[in-house]
């Protein structure tokens, strides 16, 4: 059975996030005599035939390097040479980079056209594909160019993770850990209670953790959708990890989020606002959840990205400390005393 959460800007319907399956409640969702182009990647095309090959098609490529302009302008030509125009839905079929591309050309083309997801990633469950913010990379600097615009519906089916990689797979539960680590303590400590392997065997557990995930997400996007204020802390951890992504390949984006989550709660423990065994057991669950927790390049490097931050304003840097497991704030510090904490919790 598919259960429904609404997302809701002045009590009128922005987005419905939907958990289910492709197969049942798809079709019901799709808006009823209108032309759908589904944009994917190769690999969902290729696994998933029978849902994608119900639909016109366009294919991107894979990764993040792909996550650009270029992209975007090349599903704008191939939209305009099948005739696409403002009646068109599109529909995007994948994870957070298919998503984020999606919901940017659908934002762009003809001023915007109507669009939706089929999410199908963990980490696009739990958060690429839920709140709006749509975009692409420039020149590397992650989702510099972008805009907030919500889909009509996000369908988040718990069994397509199924034929994740255990590493894709691992990536996204760094982003279910730092949810429940901004809004949560029960989700953190159901993950703490539960070994990976079962987490990844067992759909109906997943699907409680993501549900319990998405909830926060869409309370907090419905109190701040356009990150003025409270949205902020869900980027816990993204500071560093946009940093990391910018100067190395080697680490998927939720890998890099959970180095980024460890050492914002080092740093919060160094400077007293988090008890130290708190930061203790933060580390230790992504340690048993089998992240490498190693600053993949040097130090120098890492502090030359942070200062492109999008979250920077000269000399100053927004960071999110965790207060407490299910807690956490906003601050602003200044970028010099953050290079010189980072290097005393970093080895
Ligand atoms: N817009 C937002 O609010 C937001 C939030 C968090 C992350 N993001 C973005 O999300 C992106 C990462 O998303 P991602 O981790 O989903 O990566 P992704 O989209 O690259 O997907 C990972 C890989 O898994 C494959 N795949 C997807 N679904 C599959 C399935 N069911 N079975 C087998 N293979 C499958 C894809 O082909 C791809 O190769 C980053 O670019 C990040 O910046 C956006
Ligand atoms: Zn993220």
């Amino acid at each position: 059975m598919s259960r429904i959460l609404e997302l809701s800007r002045d009590g009128q319907l922005m987005s419905r996030i939907v958990m289910g399956g492709w197969e049942h409640d798809l079709h019901p969702l799709l808006p009823w005599g209108h032309r759908v182009i589904v944009i994917t990647d190769r690999s969902i095309s290729t696994r998933y035939r029978r849902l994608i090959n119900q639909y016109e098609h366009i294919l991107i490529g894979k990764g993040e390097r792909i996550k650009t302009l270029e992209t975007v302008a090349q599903v704008h030509r191939e939209l305009i040479k099948r005739g696409a125009d403002r009646q068109t839905f599109l529909l995007g079929i994948g994870g957070g980079i298919v998503t984020d591309i999606t919901g940017f050309v659908a934002s762009t083309f003809m001023r915007g056209v109507r669009f939706g997801f089929v999410s199908t990633t963990l980490l696009g469950q739990v958060d690429a594909s839920v709140g709006g913010k749509n975009g692409v990379n420039l020149d590397g600097y992650k989702n510099m160019i972008g805009c907030f615009n919500q889909p009509e519906f996000v369908l988040c089916d718990i069994g397509m993770l199924r034929t994740l990689t255990t590493r894709q797979f691992r990536a996204g539960m760094a982003e279910l850990i730092k949810t429940g680590l901004i809004g949560n303590r029960v989700l953190f400590e159901m993950v703490e209670a539960l070994r990976f392997e079962e987490l990844q065997r067992d759909p109906l557990l997943m699907a409680d953790l993501v549900l319990m995930a998405v909830k926060i997400k869409a309370e907090i996007v419905e109190r701040d959708e356009r990150e003025s204020g409270e949205r902020r802390k869900l980027n816990l951890g993204h500071t560093v990890a946009h940093a990391i992504e910018k100067c190395s390949r080697v680490m998927l984006h939720g890998e890099a989020v959970a180095v980024g989550c460890v050492v914002m709660a080092r740093l919060s423990a160094q400077m007293g606002l988090l008890p130290q065994r708190e930061a203790e057991r933060i580390e230790a669950l992504f340690v048993r959840m089998g992240f490498d927790l190693n600053m993949p390049v040097e130090m120098d490097r890492i502090v030359a990205a942070l200062r492109k931050d999008k979250k920077s304003a000269g000399d100053q840097i927004r960071i999110v400390l965790p207060t407490a497991i299910g807690r956490c704030e906003v601050r602003s510090v200044m970028f010099d005393w953050l290079d010189e904490q980072l290097r005393k919790v970093i080895e």
